[in-house]
């Protein structure tokens, strides 16, 4: 990482921080800060030999219900909690695997199986498993949904095999090494990850950082048979799109998809033309948001899922606020939160308004979702519990406004008409 040496930090942490932000120890024999990706830490799979690679990528004795939930794997809403099940809690490897299988990128880009595997393993070993929503059952989800998205008929042919490749990649390490609280959270803490990264996109810039850091392990570098230019042009590619998936990005790339639908050019095949790199970026920017912010567009029973493990992890990075003494975040505070209401505002003022936009481009590929998205909003409104003062005006049974601290302080500094009407 170039520059970092110029970086020194010459005393231990204080011992006061936080204790949710892992603070590395300073190594003796080196203090450059950027060293301390070396995300070497923790179970790294040493090694695989080739003869030894399982068919899913992970060591199981429940391979034929494995195999039998992956043949999902091209579907919206593939159980992503059975696959963790079933192959010993390593989703991310076994979807991962599946997908890179039914695309044939092992031999487009002469991946060797046992690097692919090595490397997975060693980032899926970097998502924390005691992290309720920002595990690897995430980041596998993530990565099948946007392999999926890939898929849609509007885009068939559009993308090259390398940005499908840097697509899958970004999904795979967006949200690796997460701690389980948000941008905000580490800023006001004054973590070291906001130190590192001046409080700016702190937690995508150490998820892009340490999932590249990993292709440096032993027998990890999966990209090694990619020419240099090829290289380059993935790391900017994955570098665009994780950079994009911070929250308080969300309303800037709204409105630029918004402007990408009325532009909206297509070839003679009836495909979507994008002839160059910032609209094609744009596109692969918005599939990797989408897949991100894709749980309300799933068959409900795994929805619902998402949504308690979301909330749990949101109540307990409030419950450290309480006892920092710090402002409660918006739905964390597990006294005054209400679960539907939450997710209802989210509905409403996140997750449809980008959606719909992306049904709009890729009309009408997308309309099974945008369907299930809207059931879904209806089930969570209909459970709003309403006190009986309150029956007599509906609008007092619905959502708050919903507030998305990160997705709502830079809009309105970036766009003026912002979300003033929300
Ligand atoms: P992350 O996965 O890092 O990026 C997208 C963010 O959107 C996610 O973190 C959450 O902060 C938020 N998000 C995604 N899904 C939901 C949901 N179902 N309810 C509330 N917030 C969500
Ligand atoms: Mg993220
Ligand atoms: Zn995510």
């Amino acid at each position: 990482m170039a520059g970092s040496a110029a970086v020194r930090v010459s005393h231990p942490p204080p011992a006061d921080q936080p204790a949710e932000v892992e603070l590395p120890r300073l190594p003796t024999e080196d203090t450059r800060p950027m060293s301390r990706i070396s995300a070497l830490r923790g179970p790294r799979p040493s090694s695989l030999p080739t003869t030894v690679v399982p068919r899913f990528g992970v060591q199981t004795d429940q391979e034929a219900q494995l195999a039998k939930e992956l043949e999902d794997t091209n579907k919206w809403g593939l159980d992503v909690f059975k696959v963790a099940e079933l192959s010993g809690n390593r989703p991310l490897t076994a979807v991962m695997f599946s997908v890179f299988q039914e695309r044939d990128l092992l031999k487009t880009f002469q991946i060797p199986a046992d690097t692919l595997l090595t490397f997975l393993l060693t980032l899926e070993a970097h998502y924390h498993a005691d992290v309720a929503y920002h595990n690897s059952v995430h980041a596998a989800d993530v990565a099948q949904s946007v392999h999926v998205l890939l898929g849609t008929p509007a885009l068939e042919a559009v993308f090259t095999d390398l940005e499908v490749l840097a697509a899958i990649f970004a999904c795979a390490i967006h949200d690796v090494d997460h701690p389980g609280v948000s941008n905000q959270f580490l800023i006001n803490t004054n973590s070291e990850l906001a130190l590192m990264y001046n409080d700016m996109s702190v937690l995508e810039n150490h998820h892009l950082a340490v999932g590249f850091k990993l292709l440096q392990a032993e027998n990890c570098d999966i990209f090694r048979n990619l020419s240099a230019k090829q290289r380059l042009s993935l790391r900017r590619m994955v570098i665009d799109m994780v950079l994009a998936t911070d929250m308080s990005k969300h309303m800037s790339l709204l409105a630029e998809l918004k402007t990408m639908v009325e532009m909206k050019k297509v070839t003679s095949l009836g495909v979507l033309l994008l002839d160059n790199y910032s609209d094609r970026i744009q596109v692969l920017q918005s599939l990797v948001h989408c897949a991100d912010l894709s749980n309300p567009t799933k068959p409900l029973p795994l929805y619902r899922q998402w949504t308690d493990r979301i909330m749990a992890e949101f109540f307990q990075q409030g419950d450290r606020e309480r006892e920092l003494g710090l402002d409660i975040s918006p739905m964390c505070d597990k006294h005054t939160a209400s679960v539907e209401k939450s997710q209802v505002g989210f509905i409403d003022y996140i997750a449809h308004p980008l959606w719909e936009t992306w049904a709009d481009l890729v009309h009408p590929d997308a309309q099974e979702l945008l369907d299930t998205l809207e059931d879904n909003r209806e089930w969570y409104q209909s459970r709003i519990p309403c006190s009986p003062t309150h029956t007599v005006g509906q609008e007092r049974c619905g959502p708050d406004r919903f507030q998305f601290e990160l997705t709502l302080e830079e809009a309105e500094e970036e766009e003026e008409e912002g979300l003033a009407q929300h």
